[in-house]
């Protein structure tokens, strides 16, 4: 029996699953769009909840939509005292990615429409997530300082808030904008590992709280989301910069990556480093970053002359919240409170022309035999 071999993508790497109107990376103009407009753009001159919007809608939002998102969102933060009860229960070990991923899970299972999946249900739904998620990241941040939770302020903006309820203080403006410029560039990115992980998911019609769970898990990993506390674990393994070439020497000798470089899209730099990078470079000199800063520039140097390999967004990221003071496992669940955005326009769009996401695989294993004789 001859059969023609089927070309194999691993990694799916250069195919196209889909269209999608939600964002569009350009690699070649080093550019990546929401819905038309560049990210870069937007994270200096609008906030994360007007993103929100266009990615929900496919416009930004005008004045009044804009007054009325904000009143919801700051009226959706609270969360179930029951959800507060079980996330302080979890073990103290345990990933804050896991508390994520239960605390969505518990919250879907309270909805008793989730299986309405309508555009505005949906919608609806994302909003409820995307305003109560810093409140669960901020209960985990504290319980693991084994501080009590802090209740929500609604005369804080979104990111202001967020600060509040894991510090109990708001920091100094350039703190707050450069925490939202940060919402505003991890929003959304095409399909992605864990995009593409949630549209899998709503291809088979299952609700928006599991797809949003799935892409939790699928953003944990050291490959997606995960790199950005990698890459502050990595300071820490390096320990002196004077030994960033022999440490990256070593690591590649092993088959190890280096965290926060490189890009499956992007292969001359991530278009969302610059941005990310100015508001790093701002906080640096207001949390005294040097040392941080000239390790961080040490370790790019070295991976641009030895690999040629520029930094991802996680890699200003890492740093960044570090020094706003978070513990560095809560670094990917922040990547979450900005990609709930993004996962969720992508569940809509999917849901509004679905087809089931079923790939083929080519066969490797034993060909056809007979059961040995009983
Ligand atoms: N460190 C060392 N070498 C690297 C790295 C890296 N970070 N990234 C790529 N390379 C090398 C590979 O070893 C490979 O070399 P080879 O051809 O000699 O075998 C070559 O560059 C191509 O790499 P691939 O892994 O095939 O590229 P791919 O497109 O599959 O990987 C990925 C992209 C997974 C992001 C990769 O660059 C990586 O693992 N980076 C580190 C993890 C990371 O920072 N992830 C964050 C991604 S961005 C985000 O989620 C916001």
């Amino acid at each position: 029996m001859t059969t023609t071999e089927p070309q194999v993508h691993r990694g799916l790497a250069g195919v196209v699953a889909d269209t999608t109107a939600i964002s569009h990376v350009d690699p070649d103009r080093n550019v990546l769009l929401y819905r038309g407009y560049p990210a870069q753009e937007l994270a200096r001159r609008r906030t994360f909840l007007e993103t929100a919007h266009l990615l929900w809608t496919g416009e930004l939002p005008d004045a009044p939509q804009l007054a009325d998102l904000e009143k919801q969102e700051r009226s959706l933060r609270g969360i179930d005292p029951a959800l507060g009860s079980l996330l302080t229960a979890m073990p103290a070990g345990c990933h804050p990615m896991d508390v994520l991923r239960t605390a969505v899970s518990w919250i879907g299972a309270g909805d008793p429409a989730a299986a309405d999946a309508s555009p505005q249900a949906n919608q609806d739904r994302a909003l409820r997530l995307l305003a109560a998620l810093p409140t669960v990241v901020a209960l985990d941040q504290r319980r693991r300082w084994g501080q009590e939770p802090i209740a929500p302020r609604d005369d804080l903006g979104y990111s202001a808030n967020f600060f509040h309820m894991v510090f109990g203080s708001v920091p100094e403006d350039e703190v707050v904008a450069a925490f939202e410029v940060s919402m505003v560039l991890y929003a959304e990115h095409s399909f992605n590992a864990s995009t593409f992980t949630a549209r899998v998911v709503t291809s088979t019609l299952s609700d928006l709280y599991s797809a949003v769970v799935a892409g939790i898990g699928a953003l944990k990993g050291p490959l997606h989301g995960g790199a950005n506390e990698a890459v502050m674990d990595q300071f820490a393994e390096i320990g002196d910069p004077d030994r960033v070439d022999e440490w990256i020497d070593g690591l590649l000798a092993d088959g190890r990556k280096v965290m926060g470089f490189g890009h499956r899209v992007y292969k001359r730099g991530d278009s969302r480093v610059p941005a990310l990078h100015e508001q790093l470079r701002r906080i640096v000199a207001l949390r005294h970053g040097n040392d941080l800063l000239a390790h961080y520039e040490v370790l790019a140097g070295a991976m641009l002359r030895e690999k040629g390999l520029r930094p991802n967004l996680d890699y200003p990221a890492g740093p960044l919240y570090h020094l706003m003071g978070f513990d560095t496992p809560m670094f990917t669940p922040l990547f979450v409170m900005s990609r709930i955005s993004g996962w969720t326009a992508h569940i809509i769009e999917q849901l509004s022309a679905n087809s089931l996401i079923r790939p083929l695989a080519a066969y490797r294993g034993e060909q056809f035999r007979d059961l040995p004789a009983d």
